[in-house]
């Protein structure tokens, strides 16, 4: 299982309900990267895309909420729930999207976070875990930077030095 997101120096990921910034090489990566696959995100950021699954795409939403429901959109309402539902797929196909409470919840079990990571302090009040902090993390890919407009930054490719899976 992976992680993707875009993060500001700080590990910021969000403010207000929205991302910090769209960068458009970044979406397209996000894009690219997710297509025909499985996302999973919580239902605040099912909320920020506009409540709308991701073309091409399995859409996983997670909320405590049993009366929430949406098309196009696999509604699951709690961790083991969740757990249930991802092993029915090749866990190298499921892609954590977001936000914070939902990266926090499955991080345990990714093996690779994609970073965009943004060289700015956003205003925040959301943020991912920063995994340079984290010894079981290692950074093992950086590109070179990129630059949009004014804004420069680079992706990322974090791995877990030990292998994650879904507990049993
Ligand atoms: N920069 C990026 O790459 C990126 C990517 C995604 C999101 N974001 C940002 O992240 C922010 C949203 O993050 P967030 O942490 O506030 O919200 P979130 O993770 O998107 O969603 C949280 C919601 O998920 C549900 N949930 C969480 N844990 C659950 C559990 N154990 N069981 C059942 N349901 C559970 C709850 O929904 P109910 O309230 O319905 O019960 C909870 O309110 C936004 O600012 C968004 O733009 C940034």
């Amino acid at each position: 299982m992976k992680a993707i997101l875009c993060a500001d120096e700080n590990w910021a990921i969000g403010y207000k309900n929205k991302v910090l910034i769209s960068i458009p090489s970044d979406l397209r990566f996000f894009r690219e990267t997710t297509t025909d696959h499985v996302v999973v995100m919580g239902r605040k950021t099912f909320d920020s895309i506009g409540r709308r699954p991701l073309d091409n795409r399995t859409n996983i939403v997670l909320t405590r909420n049993p009366d929430f429901s949406a098309p196009g959109v696999v509604v699951v309402h709690g961790k083991e729930e969740l757990i249930r539902e991802l092993k029915k797929y090749d866990s190298d196909d499921i892609y954590v999207i977001g936000g914070s409470a939902i990266y926090r919840l499955l991080l345990p079990y990714c093996d690779t976070v994609y970073v965009t990571m943004v060289d700015y302090a956003y205003q925040a009040d959301t943020w991912f875990t920063n995994l340079d902090l984290m010894p079981e993390w290692e950074l093992t890919e950086e590109s070179e930077e990129q630059t949009c407009f004014d804004i420069t930054f680079t992706f990322r490719t974090y791995r877990r030095r030990y292998h994650a899976s879904l507990p049993e």
